[in-house]
């Protein structure tokens, strides 16, 4: 499908943003941005989006691969989930527990087997928080294992061991984290280990199982990775929790009805006991939830603790999620197999540049997802394999490609929409190809510009 926008084609000079608008929201927002993802080399102010299209203030259109930072699924625009959340918002925004709520619960527990309890909160960043909660209250344990880079927002006791907060600098790494390899304990009862090595976890069991509430992971790290858990992995994972009375929580905020209506649990095929979804469900409504079988949500639907927030549950929300779903579900196997084509068209376009350039650019892709990595260790199957990438150049080529008419993150994460076109992805191979050459072209010499 075209923007109804019409393409006013490619850029005459480099200035992105207004100049005065940037000086205002670097004066008044923290950092510039409300959010840290937001933020690159060049202020980037944006006035609307449209299908798969995005336009700054001086008026250019950008194809969208950032989409809102993966809610917009469906793309920009989605007259189905808008006419259902005008509906709803006539017949009022915030009131009370409401017949939506009630019917979308149910439909989330048919499409998670797993799933007895739906929790709905407003962010990834909350439900995370809440399931961690859960856990530990149900558990009566307060040790959660999580892994290294692993993003689950930016909340504590989560926000350790993650590079989602900065683009293109080194690693922040929690002081306390530093071995994070040797799962080390740090405040708030959190232990860091290698995610896709078994004999880590299963060492840290064998020492302090008895304490270990949870272990919370990305099953697919979409957030810096893009990989897949080795075989047996996953299974091992679930194998260890199960005999040791810890729960396994699925953080499937970016990969939830992205990778599949059911998510990564149902592409790999191992349950956890919670999960945690946002993003994609409500195509861009502030709309997340914990989904758990009775005995993990045990703590919050009978023990000590009690759902709260105020804006939870939000009708206009929850009518974009019904919506959403109609689509997701009428466009079943096909609608995914058609974001997998794309994705492969642009990992295949990927290989093609850095065979004919000689150039280390590699990309990883899980669908409609693609990760940009600059001379990582290859195969990337592990967060260390990822870090050996030269996320700087990452970062510049991918923030070169708004001169192509490509909006992607500094940090080189595509997503795509199913609005998304061959033909785009096409373009955006083209960029991708320019920007690159440009940055080998003024890096001569440096890491990795080319092959010998
Ligand atoms: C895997 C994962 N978990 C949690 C979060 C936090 O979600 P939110 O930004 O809605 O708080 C994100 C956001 O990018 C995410 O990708």
């Amino acid at each position: 499908m075209q923007s109804q926008w019409p393409n006013r084609g490619a850029l005459d000079n480099g200035a992105f943003a207004s100049g005065t608008l940037a000086t205002r929201a670097a004066s008044v927002l923290a950092r510039g941005v409300s959010s840290a993802a937001r933020l690159r080399s060049e202020p980037l102010i944006l006035t609307g989006a449209y299908g798969a299209y995005v336009e700054d203030t001086d008026g250019n259109q950008f194809a969208d691969y950032v989409l809102g930072m993966g809610p917009m699924l469906l793309g920009h625009g989605n007259q189905r989930v808008l006419e259902a959340v005008r509906a709803q918002i006539d017949r009022g925004v915030l009131f009370g527990t409401h017949p939506n709520e009630i019917a979308l619960a149910e439909r989330l527990t048919q499409i998670f087997p797993f799933a007895d309890k739906v929790l709905f909160v407003n962010s990834g960043s909350e439900a995370t928080h809440s399931a961690v909660r859960i856990a530990r209250a149900t558990t009566k344990r307060s040790l959660v294992v999580k892994f290294e880079g692993h993003y689950h927002g930016w909340l504590d006791p989560l926000f350790i061991n993650t590079m989602a907060n900065e683009p293109a600098g080194p690693l922040q790494v929690h002081p306390a984290v530093v071995s994070a390899a040797s799962s080390i304990p740090v405040p708030d009862n959190i232990c860091v280990c290698r995610w896709n090595d078994i004999g880590e976890l299963t060492s840290l069991f064998e020492e302090r199982s008895e304490q270990i509430a949870a272990v919370i992971m990305e099953p697919l790290p979409l957030n810096f990775g893009t990989m897949f858990p080795d075989p047996g992995y996953l299974e091992a994972v679930r194998d260890l929790c199960t005999e040791n009375g810890t729960l396994l929580i699925f953080d499937e905020v970016l990969a939830g009805f992205r990778v599949a209506l059911g998510g990564a649990s149902e592409l790999l095929r191992v349950e956890p006991d919670i999960a945690v979804y946002a993003k994609a469900i409500a195509s861009g409504f502030p709309l997340a939830f914990v989904a758990g079988s009775n005995a993990a949500m045990l703590s919050i639907t009978s023990g000590p603790l009690m759902p709260a927030g105020t804006y939870s549950g939000s009708p206009t929300a929850i009518s974009a999620a019904h919506a959403t779903l109609d689509i997701l579900e009428l466009g079943g196997g096909p609608l995914y197999q058609e974001l997998d084509k794309l994705g492969r068209r642009v990992a295949q376009g990927v290989t093609r540049i850095a065979e004919e350039d000689g150039v280390p650019l590699v990309a990883n892709q899980i669908g409609s997802i693609v990760q940009l990595f600059w001379d990582p260790e290859t195969p990337v199957r592990t967060f260390a394999d990822g870090m050996k990438s030269d996320r700087a150049a990452v970062a510049a080529i991918s923030e070169g490609l708004l001169e192509h008419g490509s909006l992607v993150s500094p940090r080189g994460l595509i997503l795509l929409s199913t609005l998304h076109t061959v033909e785009m992805i096409d373009d955006l191979i083209d960029g991708l190809e320019a920007s690159t050459r440009k940055w080998v072209t003024e890096n001569s010499g440096g890491r990795g510009s080319a092959r010998e």
